[in-house]
């Protein structure tokens, strides 16, 4: 900062009106506005400023012919310096009116103006410009959040919570906290500790969900129960996936599903209709098994059409399947037709995926034309369409190899649509197709720890007619479990749970969990199944995921106010660092691992 800038003080001075309020109607009253200065034009004895708040851009006029002491000070002006200024509302000439803006037909002509702060450049230009480092972006996220293109997505995200909070208070839920520091829960993720200063060697969990609370709370009568609630997992991160991310959590006394998704449904037609785009419910219903079918996915994009098996079309002799595996039609609407690379390319990437890919329609229509126009008539195919056959080409795999090519199938599908996605907006983003998956396979088999795990977690009900197969045939074990999905996000899930001690224990014992370690994990959820509790059930919704797709955004770090890294960090604060020894010594920790960093004092 070259030249010293005499600031001000802020006094008893106070807003007139905000920076997005001015229209022509004001024309003639006199203004007093802050905020940062976004752009500045000097064009010698007219000094020209755009001024933003959080609610928009005025136009700013020094000249130099009403007070040129006033003009000087305009000339110290630089990006997001902080000032206030007060003046008189004038119309602009008509060529000089910005349609971009919302007070694009008025600017003040000032005759005050106060500093009260500088700024250094800014990292990174405040316009809507894209591209820009996302880890300067998050080093300086005080400044990335100032930028209108990302309060505009904060803004909507403290919309949309409001419109939850209303919508869920109105059906007669009551927000209720759970705590932070507690015990494991059993979501599947690994858990963020920490650690007891007075109770040495012993550790908090933060909670992955508030599960088990929200249960207790049903247990305890209060009937509906609902939370926006923080959930920490220390899992590998994705784009839409983060270690501390929100839920909309919520628990009803007495549902069946269908109650659940009366909730659900109402809840996000609000919602959608806060952020200006209109939904249909109710939403369409499959089951998982159905989805896998039909989509190779439980989080099926309905963006695009199904794909469809048609063995019965071919006999075993046509040598495009073996044995009983599927052979699958999929089929990508209004692609045209694919460069000889395009398609090497996407079979290559199909055979990575352990399929057979007949990428050559025409070729199978010249070897099987009466099959291939049964194939057409199934799966709706029009001239400009894609068409591409997939089978297994190894030996079965997977406890339901059948679900295994349809898996891959599935990858075939989504990723044939993301390449060609440009030819025809396959994948619009303001196209919003909800889906209910329901009846989830009640366990998933563990490759790694060579044991079945609960597919959803361990207090969903089991489907009443597949209680029986709990230790017969886990594989094909229904749960009451469900998850909405939002053009092939998963965007909630939920479940009846289990309200009776005895059958809680059966599925902890088909999970392998011994009768101590079910009592050591989660005794006190055990015991207070004896205690009068009600049939209940619940479900909970992303909140960072439902914001980004309805800001139409990929990534979820881009609606958190303070994300972290892919690698888990703060590049803001530096979280996580090292801590001074004496720190460790209070809470009794000894390091391991060689320090990485000097510890902060
Ligand atoms: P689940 O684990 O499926 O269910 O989580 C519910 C929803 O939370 C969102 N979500 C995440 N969002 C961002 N980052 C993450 N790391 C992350 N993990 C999950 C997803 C997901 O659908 N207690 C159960 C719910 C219930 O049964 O009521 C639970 O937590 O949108």
């Amino acid at each position: 900062m070259a030249e010293q800038v005499p600031l001000d003080f802020l006094g008893d001075l106070r807003r007139t009106h905000s920076c997005g309020q001015l229209r022509a109607t004001d024309v003639g009253k006199r203004a007093l506005v802050m905020g940062w200065v976004h752009r500045r034009r000097d064009l010698g004895g007219i000094i020209f400023i755009h001024l933003r708040d959080r609610d928009g851009i005025t136009q700013i006029v020094f000249e130099a012919d009403i007070d040129p002491a006033i003009h000087a000070k305009a000339e110290l002006l630089r990006s997001e310096y902080v000032v206030g200024v007060e003046g008189k509302v004038v119309m602009r000439s008509t060529d000089t009116i910005n349609p971009n803006i919302i007070t694009g037909e008025v600017e003040i002509v000032v005759d005050k103006v106060w500093i009260f702060n500088e700024s250094r450049t800014p990292p990174f230009p405040m316009d809507e410009a894209d591209n820009i480092n996302e880890d300067a972006r998050l080093k300086y996220r005080y400044v990335d959040l100032r930028r209108p293109s990302v309060q505009k997505n904060m803004i909507l995200r403290s919309k949309l919570s409001f419109v939850v909070r209303k919508v869920l208070f109105d059906m007669g839920f009551l927000e209720i906290e759970t705590p932070v520091l507690t015990k494991s829960t059993p979501e599947g993720a690994r858990d963020f500790l920490v650690p007891s200063r007075i109770n040495p060697g012993q550790f908090y969990a933060l909670p992955q969900s508030p599960q088990i609370f929200k249960q207790l709370l049903m247990v305890a009568g209060y009937e509906k129960y609902f939370q926006i609630v923080r959930c920490f997992r220390d899992e590998d991160l994705r784009a839409d996936r983060q270690p501390e991310f929100t839920q909309i959590d919520l628990e009803m006394c007495f549902p069946q599903q269908d109650r659940i998704f009366e909730v659900i449904e109402p809840l996000l037609v609000e919602v959608f209709k806060e952020a200006g785009f209109t939904i249909e419910a109710p939403f369409p219903r499959i089951t998982y098994a159905q989805a896998m079918s039909s989509y190779g996915i439980d989080k099926p994009d309905l963006r695009l059409p199904p794909f469809h098996q048609v063995n019965d079309l071919f006999t075993l002799e046509s040598n495009l399947y073996t044995g009983d595996l599927p052979l699958v039609a999929i089929h990508i609407p209004k692609v045209g037709s694919l460069s000889r690379k395009e398609r090497d390319d996407l079979k290559a990437f199909g055979q990575t995926l352990g399929l057979r890919v007949f990428d050559d329609a025409k070729r199978l229509e010249r070897d099987f034309p009466a099959e291939m126009a049964k194939v057409r008539e199934r799966v709706g195919t029009a001239e400009e369409d894609l068409l591409i056959m997939a089978s297994w080409a190894g030996e079965p795999e997977g406890h339901l190899p059948e679900q295994t090519v349809f898996k891959a199938c599935g990858q075939l599908r989504l990723e044939a649509a993301r390449r060609f996605n440009d030819r025809h907006q396959l994948l619009d983003p303001k196209v919003f197709k909800m889906l209910w998956v329901a009846d989830f396979p009640m366990f998933e088999w563990s490759a790694e720890d060579k044991r079945w795990v609960a597919a959803h977690h361990p207090f969903t009900s089991v489907h009443d007619e597949d209680i029986e197969k709990l230790t017969t045939d886990p594989a094909r074990c229904r749960a009451k479990s469900y998850d909405i999905v939002l053009n092939g996000v998963e965007l909630g899930s939920g479940s009846i749970r289990i309200h009776r001690r005895d059958v809680q224990s059966k599925v902890f014992s088909a999970l392998g969990f011994s009768e101590e370690e079910a009592k050591r994990r989660f005794g006190f959820l055990l015991e207070a199944l004896e205690y009068g509790a009600p049939p209940h059930g619940g479900i909970a919704l992303g909140l960072d995921r439902l914001v980004m797709i309805l800001c139409g955004l990929t990534s979820i770090r881009d609606v958190i106010p303070f994300p972290k890294t892919a690698k888990g960090t703060d590049l803001m604060c530096d979280a996580p660092s090292t801590v001074p020894d004496k720190n460790l010594r209070e809470i009794h920790i000894a390091v391991r691992v060689p320090q990485v960093k000097p510890p902060v004092s």
